[in-house]
């Protein structure tokens, strides 16, 4: 329990930072924006801000967020595995062992167990997809840079998902044996929220896949001709969004959250997360893309049709 809620606990607060970071000045022209997005950014108006604003690193870096969260899920996914196995004492790896010995099983029966391995499996794929995303599809510029503070919380996030897939139903594994949590018997459509969960997950990844290479597509080693490293992209979900690629991300927390059928309290905070963090961002690549571009379809949604 200690572990399920700091981990819900942290991400509501960090979706308070994201929002204080779009509407606090200062905080607006330091650590909001990243990569393109600092090209129209506000100045920083003391030495502190731009002493703040300064601690940045290589935006590309974003692949080393895949790879510790794929590290650590397939890390989770053999623990997992024997405790499921062998279910005794000993087949504990020092993480379960961890858990065991220092939280209480209550909140960790929420979800099925079987579940939490579909959801472990699902967040590893999408790690791995990304990852090799980063390494072989995109092109990111040299020049990009993003805050040391998200490069921090990008590996505090996936972490936290990687556990927020099973932490809520490792109880149902039989981590603690019979305990006084018990589940009750399964309500609903578990079968049904599994099947749609996974169908989602699937058709975002692949928009998502689609979005990312739209995008390196968009981009040649040198400055393009007319002077600008960025063009306005064009072709699948671009067509009616500003940020499609973000609007998938987001759909990949839905979907997970429908395989839960909302019962798993981590991931609907992750969820709101992404949502909060990815809308702020988004708006200030509309933004962004006004400023830069002023052929710029201007009736592009930002990231849901006929709502934001
Ligand atoms: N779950 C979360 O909280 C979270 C948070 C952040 C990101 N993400 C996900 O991570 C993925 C990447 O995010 P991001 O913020 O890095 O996306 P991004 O800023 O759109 O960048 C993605 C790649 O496309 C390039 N690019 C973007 N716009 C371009 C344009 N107009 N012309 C040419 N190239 C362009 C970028 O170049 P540069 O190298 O120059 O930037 C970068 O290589 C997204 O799918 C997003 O959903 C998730």
């Amino acid at each position: 329990m200690l572990l399920i809620t700091t981990i819900s606990g942290s991400l509501c607060v960090v979706c308070v930072c994201a929002i204080l970071a779009k509407v606090v000045p200062d905080l607006r022209a330091s650590v909001l924006t990243y990569g393109k997005l600092s090209e129209t950014a506000d100045a920083p108006r003391s030495k502190w801000v731009s002493r703040l604003a300064a601690c940045t690193v290589p935006k590309s870096y974003f692949a080393h967020f895949y790879l510790g969260g794929l590290v650590f899920g397939l890390y989770c996914g053999i623990e997992l595995a024997l405790l499921k196995s062998q279910r005794t004492e000993r087949s504990l790896g020092p993480l379960l062992d961890f858990l065991r010995r220092w939280d209480s099983s209550r909140g960790s029966h929420r979800v099925e167990g079987w579940k939490c391995l579909v959801g472990l499996g699902l967040m590893t794929c999408h790690l791995a997809r990304r990852l090799l995303e980063c390494w072989l599809v995109e092109r990111p510029s040299p020049s990009a840079r993003m805050h040391l503070s998200h490069y921090i919380l990008g590996f505090g996030f996936y972490g936290a998902m990687v556990f927020g897939t099973w932490l809520e139903g490792v109880g149902d594994l039989s981590l603690w044996g019979q305990d006084k949590w018990q589940r009750q018997p399964t309500t609903g459509y578990p079968i049904l929220s599994t099947v749609l969960g996974i169908g989602l997950f699937l058709y975002v990844s692949l928009h998502q896949y689609r979005c990312h290479s739209i995008l390196a597509a968009l981009r040649s080693n040198k400055k393009n001709e007319d002077g600008q490293r960025y063009r306005v992209p064009y072709g699948d979900w671009f067509e009616y969004l500003v940020t499609p690629h973000y609007t998938c991300d987001v759909l990949v927390y839905v979907s997970l959250c429908i395989l839960y059928q909302g019962q798993s309290i981590i991931m609907l905070c992750g969820l709101l997360w992404t949502l909060v963090n990815l809308s702020v961002v988004a708006s200030e690549t509309k933004e962004w893309y006004i400023a830069t571009f002023p052929d710029f379809p201007k009736k592009r949604w930002i990231m849901v049709p006929g709502l934001y």
